[in-house]
């Protein structure tokens, strides 16, 4: 299944071949000015200084040999030598059907499959879900569904943060609600149910006191390092805080996730690579990778390069960079690095991956690299397997990372809710669904709530950081999740209707404007693949949803469907409209997007 661009290259290349040009400079590309012809090729000016020829006069042989090939309407030679390619209806035609006859609607698979791990959420147990982990969800979703789309083998990894810091807070203050602890025995009975009875409620109280008494409290801060590294070190007790805190909040976030439509293959954490940690710091000590450092233990990264650092007493000096991995801490406990580390060890051994990809906010490059480089030079896995694939930050109308009005971190359910409920508003303003049942009337909020934050996230390439604002994410015009919603539930209904009128598609022709540019649009579609595909860069796709329903709407405002008096062109016309919805589904399911039936 090729598109029309590989098509024509393939003309091209062999018409530059046949003059003795290099065949590479064929290559054909959607037209900067589809105005004058919809697709270009440039090579006639690099082959032209080549071979010492007016550019113009390789263009106008080229030209020649590209006469009655079929599908090639015209060849028209512009400004230097530039080719501009015009295609036959018929060549349209056949590449529609193509689209429509494909369950895959035109998307050729990767020609060779691997086996990749995309980790991705990353929420911290015990503490909420901020909107940090938002876009981690979003952008790591959509990554996993287009890389198991063009056939790797995929496996999400939600990558919970239980091992750090923070459980040992929550141990600690554990002690001081409920008594101290023995921390070589297990815990007594009676604090066994006082734990049971903590609820999800408390929990989400007890994490920020703690963390605050912790700021303020240097002997708080204290205990609950010296609890982490208790924990850490196997004590049953701890063990047992531990899991009940653990569990309880990985019920809450499961709940989130799923309400955003995001799903693990593994919902692993830190902690199940605990075991793997004593033998890993030993395989580093013996292969001489660990050196001592004010009481810890870490492994040099940086190969030379060095970065300005300015130390406490004022002085500048030039520090290795990246830093060093910090292994083990001065405590003896390990550290977000470590644990990271050794998921890469386990991964290694349980998938044997070509490829992990960490979908982290951007601000965590430097932790990555770090780790990166120390899995390379302990031969865990080859620096090019691992992949940091960073964002930027959702932002409030002050342009800073973006918070609640009392200032705090927003929680991912709230956050939710808000959407929900703004889809619900746009939803009565514009009558939608006055008719509906009341489930079915908040499922369709749901979607449209869940799809305004989606699509208003990988609308944008990653890396740029945008402006949270509901409103505009909300819109039913524009280039908006709810938008696209709707054009895919517009199609759905028009072949309700012809499927109730018993009218039936037929063979794809084309001969009316608005079919040519919608089949260019749904000829685009392997090629935004490809590229969010190897930029890893799903607003290539939201891009391709957003051109796809433009052109779907500028076909049915142009061309009749239903009403169409002539039985060929209807028939043709609702096979298009099926592969633009097949497409359209097809690529709202890469962006994590669900639409309604009816909307
Ligand atoms: N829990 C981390 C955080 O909230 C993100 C985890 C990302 N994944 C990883 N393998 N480090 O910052």
């Amino acid at each position: 299944m090729t598109d029309l661009a590989h098509t024509l290259t393939s003309h091209l290349a062999a018409a530059f071949a046949a003059e003795g040009l290099d065949p590479a400079l064929g290559a054909v590309k959607r037209s900067d000015r589809p105005d004058l012809a919809p697709f270009q090729c440039n090579g006639a000016m690099a082959a032209g200084k080549a071979a010492g020829k007016p550019p113009r006069a390789v263009a106008e042989a080229v030209a020649a040999r590209l006469a009655g090939i079929a599908g090639i309407a015209s060849v028209e030679i512009a400004g230097p030598g530039f080719l501009n390619i015009a295609l036959t209806d018929d060549l349209v035609a056949a590449r529609a059907q193509a689209v429509a006859d494909d369950a895959r609607a035109g998307a050729a698979p990767v020609a060779h499959a691997r086996k990749i791990i995309v980790d991705y959420g990353g929420p911290n147990v015990a503490k909420p879900m901020h909107v940090g982990h938002l876009r981690a969800s979003i952008i790591g979703e959509s990554i996993k569904r287009l890389f198991r789309f063009r056939g790797d083998q995929v496996w999400g990894d939600a990558h919970f943060g239980d091992w750090g810091f923070q459980m040992g807070l929550l141990i600690a203050d554990f002690e001081d609600r409920f008594g101290a602890i023995d921390p070589d025995g297990a815990l007594p009975a009676d604090a066994d149910a006082r734990l049971a009875a903590v609820t999800l409620d408390d929990l989400q109280t007890i994490y920020p006191e703690a963390a605050q008494r912790a700021k303020d409290d240097e002997t708080f801060r204290d205990r609950a390092r010296k609890a982490t590294t208790r924990l850490q070190s196997g004590s049953v007790a701890c063990r047992a805080i531990w899991a009940r805190y653990r569990a309880l909040s990985m019920a809450a976030q499961k709940e989130d996730f799923h309400a955003l439509g995001v799903d693990f293959d593994l919902w692993k954490g830190e902690a199940d690579v605990d075991p793997l940690i004593p033998g890993m710091v030993e395989d580093l000590r013996k292969q001489g990778l660990l050196v001592e450092d004010q009481g810890a233990l870490v492994v040099h990264v940086s190969g030379g390069e060095t970065k300005k650092k300015k130390l406490e007493d004022g002085t500048v000096i030039d520090a290795p960079f990246p830093p060093p991995l910090l292994v083990v801490s001065s405590e003896g406990s390990a550290m977000y690095g470590t644990t990271d580390l050794a998921t890469i060890v386990e991964r290694a051994k349980d998938f044997s991956f070509d490829l992990c990809l960490y979908v982290v906010d951007q601000r965590q490059a430097d932790h990555f690299e770090q780790v990166f480089r120390a899995a390379a030079i302990a031969g865990y896995a080859k620096r090019e397997a691992l992949e940091h694939i960073g964002f930027g930050t959702m932002n409030g109308p002050d342009g800073k990372p973006f918070k609640t009005r009392a200032g705090g971190v927003l929680r991912l359910a709230d956050l939710i809710e808000m959407a929900r409920e703004k889809a619900r508003e746009r939803l009565r303003a514009d009558e939608i669904g006055s008719d509906f049942s009341p489930e079915e009337f908040e499922n369709v909020a749901h979607k449209v709530g869940i799809a305004a934050l989606k699509f208003a996230d990988l609308a944008n390439f990653r890396g740029t950081s945008y402006v949270f604002d509901l409103d505009r994410f909300m819109s039913f015009e524009g280039k908006t999740g709810p938008y696209l919603l709707y054009q895919s539930v517009r199609i759905k209904s028009i072949l309700r209707k012809a499927e109730e009128a018993g009218l039936k598609t037929g063979p794809i022709q084309i001969a009316h404007a608005n079919e040519r540019t919608l089949t260019l649009a749904l000829d685009a579609f392997d090629a935004a693949l490809a590229s969010a595909y190897d930029k890893r860069a799903p607003h290539f796709l939201a891009e391709h949803a957003f051109n796809l329903a433009q052109a779907f709407s500028g076909f049915y405002t142009n061309c009749p469907i239903l009403p169409e008096k002539d039985e060929a062109v209807r028939a043709s016309r609702i096979a298009l409209a099926q592969a633009t919805l097949k497409q359209l589904a097809l690529t709202l399911d890469l962006l994590g997007l669900e639409a309604p039936e009816r909307m």
